[in-house]
């Protein structure tokens, strides 16, 4: 038996959701680019969902039932605030919240293809609610509901502040939200997959992946590059503190794909933005800084930025939470794990690999009373 670590390279699935072919990366067949210049994301999780772009009254339609969809249950909201509240990561929040949620879903076990929709719906609306939620009970805010007369990303960003976000906000969160959508079979992805083929339900899926877009190797490296950009303080800081990061050989956060050999193509659009919104808020340097670490890893290891790296400063120039960092991904990939669920219930077989045993040898069974 052989076996290939971490899966590199394995295909394990087919999948008409995205691709990416020779560092090119298309949702349903449409370019990246073209939807991160000209999509909204409602018409972008309606592309993932439905396999085509929404004409201007289905458009309409989907994204006013987003908005009809985005309330919670209020048990939700008043157990958080029994959360220890000051020591919870808003992963772990946004993954229990969402376990719960299914707890309130009269539909939450039915797999049938109508009633997945209907999930998928209520999940995507949902997750942007409890994120901004969260984050206003821990500063012992209330949470805000969402005005029919604004689209997904600028209600994320009412919901957050309590105010009707600039344009210029609502162009960077709707982009960044779109760039990061889907992204074939990533480890988040992939675990929701898993997680749906034994038939299980929505909720677990979503939860499970969740839990997998946590961790420091996935999506919770955009908040750990905002650790490390304000560790470094000043851009002629950089060099000698990524030289240290090298030295302890230490990842640095933000760069290298498993996929991507020849750079991510979601990382220029972030890093336009960065560029753009660092100087709007008046705060340049970290965009300098990102600049100057990408030019020193680039440089001397060959690395280059992916979708995390300039997501960070990006983020950060908007007066967003370091910590909801990742959170915002997920209510993105969100997009991207109900249509993977949906393409995995419309054609499942259970995911079972197998695992090569490098164990001991057959061994004999000694009682308990005559071991050593
Ligand atoms: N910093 C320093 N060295 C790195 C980095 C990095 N960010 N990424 C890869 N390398 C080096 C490894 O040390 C390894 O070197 P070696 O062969 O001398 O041991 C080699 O490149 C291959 O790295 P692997 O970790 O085996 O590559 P893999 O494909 O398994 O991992 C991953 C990809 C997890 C993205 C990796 O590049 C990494 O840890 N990056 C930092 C975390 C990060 O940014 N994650 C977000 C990824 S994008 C996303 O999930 C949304």
């Amino acid at each position: 038996m052989s076996q290939t670590r971490g899966l590199e390279g394995v295909v394990a699935t087919t999948s008409s959701v995205s691709s990416i072919i020779d560092d090119v990366l298309t949702y349903q067949g449409y370019h990246i680019d073209d939807l991160a210049n000209y999509s909204s994301f409602e018409e972008v999780v309606f592309l993932l969902w439905n396999g085509k772009l929404p004409n201007k009254t289905e458009l309409e339609t989907f994204s006013n039932e987003l908005v009809a969809n985005m309330s919670v249950p209020n048990e939700i909201f008043n157990d958080m605030k029994a959360y220890p509240i000051a020591e919870v990561h808003p992963m772990a929040a946004l993954r229990t919240a969402v376990s719960q949620l299914g707890l309130y879903d009269q539909e939450a076990d039915e797999v049938t293809e109508d009633a997945a929709k209907r999930i998928a719906l209520r999940l995507q609306a949902k997750i942007a609610t409890i994120v901004t939620g969260f984050a206003r009970i821990r500063n012992g805010k209330e949470p805000i509901k969402p005005k029919d007369n604004l689209g997904f990303a600028a209600n994320f960003l009412y919901m957050l502040n309590g105010e009707e976000p600039k344009d210029v906000a609502v162009d960077a969160v709707n982009k960044a939200l779109v760039l990061h959508a889907d992204h074939e079979l990533n480890a988040s992805t992939f675990t929701a997959r898993v997680c749906v083929a034994t038939l299980s339900d929505f909720y677990s899926g979503i939860t499970a992946a969740i839990g997998a877009l946590k961790g420091p190797l996935h999506g919770g490296a955009n908040e750990r590059v905002m650790a490390m950009l304000s560790e470094i303080g000043e851009v002629d800081q950089v060099d000698d503190y990524i030289q240290g990061l090298f030295d302890k050989k230490e990842k640095i956060m933000g760069f290298g794909h498993r996929v991507y050999k020849n750079g991510d193509p979601r990382a220029k659009h972030l890093r336009d933005m960065s560029k753009k919104l660092t100087g709007i808020a008046g705060e340049s340097k970290w965009y300098d800084m990102s600049v100057a670490v990408e030019e020193k890893v680039t440089n001397d290891k060959g690395l280059l930025p992916n979708v995390d790296f300039y997501s960070a400063s990006v983020y950060h120039s908007l007066g967003i939470d370091h910590d909801l960092f990742t959170p915002i991904f997920a209510v993105s990939r969100t997009a991207g794990w109900n249509a993977h669920i949906l393409e995995q219930y419309a054609d499942n077989r259970l995911i079972r690999p197998r695992a090569e045993y490098v164990g001991p040898d057959t061994q004999k069974y000694i009682p308990l009373d005559e071991r050593s």
